[in-house]
């Protein structure tokens, strides 16, 4: 828990007169001025767009340590949970804050399946989205949907496991059917007998024209994918879910929300930018200077997709693991990606180029988890989907935490207003 350092600790000069202000700090040893007197005692706001130096909430769920480049759910290393666990396991692990025991992790499987169907009527809403509808947009439009099939919702905090599995489970399934509704096929029903990885992959890719055998080592890398999105600190969907649920919003409100900010291509959506980068990429001949270069002039907005990272300024952890996945997949599959060796070539480039050292920029885990969604056989349209799959346990942690924290009130950021202080009003009649 944080505490308060021996105070005064800060102290701010405003207007000639010297401001005390407490100094919190955290289990990793960061501190922060608490500066929520700040106003009532010198009249005085604190600017900082996008939030970057502002500390929104106190959370025991991830650690992101962008200088080491580790990152902690609960306190377990990113790499030791790929390694060792499924996602169903870390997802009750962020949850509930510890790992399941046997009896606990089979009662929520049992859970899962239970709440894996969706509602029939919910159903026929797939048939009304145009056929290019991207499933982000089904996604988000459904999931706020189930507030009002499972209206409940509201006492969920009596019984967390319930709330937590429906949504899980059927985010799943909502995905995979609107993907089959996209291709035009008829959908899968999730099966009791299989794993929550192995269900997905037979919902998206099974058909009763194929023979789709589930690879174990491909639901292993459907895991690992999964678990690195888990859960990342208060990024921005994640605030997104804070804020939303801070004005009381249900859980399924608040995660549309956090789905919708997911999309954009700065955030989640930056997967499927990266692997429509190297398309092009590879299109046009292979030219990656180019691509560097252009990501390089200021004078025009494209960026180097999967590169960067607000808090990493160092290698992402998560890249690194998403690298390993993806030769994984490809060794298991028997075929390589000639977009893998462009990206290899891109980043190699990119991490010798001056203009990404000065401003330590690295691979994010953006940069390969695409090129593995790509291996595993999912449209590029589907990537961001995964992602917001994949971050799900953690956003539904964060928006518990959120409702237990005694500090938390409504999220209401300041502003400097630029308008003007007094504009003559002129009658609708008289005005040009
Ligand atoms: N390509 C080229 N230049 C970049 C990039 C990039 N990918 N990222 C940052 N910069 C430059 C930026 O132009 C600025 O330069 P200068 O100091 O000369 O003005 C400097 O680096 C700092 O950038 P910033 O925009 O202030 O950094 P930020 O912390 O606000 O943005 C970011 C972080 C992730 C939005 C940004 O790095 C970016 O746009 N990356 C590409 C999109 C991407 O891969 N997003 C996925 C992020 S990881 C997954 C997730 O959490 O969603």
């Amino acid at each position: 828990m944080p505490h308060e350092l021996p105070a005064p600790a800060a102290e701010m000069r405003v207007d000639g007169t010297t401001v005390s202000l407490p100094v919190v700090q955290d289990s990793a040893g960061n501190r922060a001025v608490d500066i929520r007197s700040l106003y009532k005692t010198a009249r005085v706001l604190t600017y900082d767009p996008g939030f970057g130096n502002t500390v929104s909430c106190r959370s025991a769920i991830s650690l992101v340590d962008g200088d080491k480049g580790l990152l902690l759910y609960r306190g377990y290393p990113i790499e030791t949970l790929t390694e060792h666990c499924t996602f169903v396991e870390v997802a009750y692990l962020l949850i509930h804050g510890q790992l399941p025991s046997h009896a606990e992790s089979e009662k929520f499987s049992e859970l899962l399946n239970r709440h894996s169907m969706i509602h029939e009527d919910m159903r026929t809403f797939f048939r009304r989205y145009p056929e290019h509808a991207h499933p982000m947009a089904v996604l988000s439009a459904m999931v706020v949907s189930l507030s009002s099939f499972y209206p409940e919702v509201e006492n969920i905090e009596e019984d967390i496991d319930i709330a937590a599995t429906r949504l899980l489970s059927k985010l799943r399934t909502i995905a995979a059917f609107s993907y089959k509704k996209s291709i035009g096929e008829p959908v899968i029903q999730p099966s009791y007998k299989l794993s929550y990885c192995a269900n997905f992959l037979n919902m998206m890719f099974a058909a009763p024209v194929t023979n789709y055998r589930i690879d174990p080592a491909l639901i292993r890398a459907m895991n690992q994918l999964f678990i690195l999105h888990a859960d990342h600190g208060q990024n921005c969907s994640t605030s997104t879910v804070r804020l939303v649920g801070s004005a009381g919003a249900n859980l399924y409100a608040s995660i549309c929300a956090g789905i919708c900010a997911l999309w954009g291509p700065l955030h989640g959506g930056a997967n499927q930018e990266v692997v429509e980068m190297l398309e092009t990429i590879f299109r046009e001949g292979g030219h990656v200077d180019q691509v560097i270069a252009r990501a390089k002039d200021r004078k025009k907005p494209q960026r180097l997709m999967g590169f960067g990272h607000r808090i990493y300024k160092t290698y992402d952890p998560r890249a690194a693991i998403a690298k390993k996945i993806c030769r994984e997949i490809f060794d298991r599959i028997g075929r390589q990606d000639p977009l893998m060796d462009i990206a290899l070539e891109l980043e190699a480039k990119a991490l010798a180029d001056p203009y990404f050292q000065e401003r330590q920029l690295y691979p994010n885990v953006d940069f390969y988890t695409g090129i593995s969604y790509r291996a595993l056989g999912f449209p590029t349209n589907m990537y961001t989907v995964l992602f917001a799959i994949g971050r799900l346990p953690g956003w539904i942690a964060q928006w518990q935490e959120l409702r237990r924290d005694p500090d938390q009130r409504i999220g209401r950021p300041q502003q400097l207003y630029t308008g003007p202080m007094e504009t003559h009003f002129v009658p609708i009649e008289k005005r040009a």
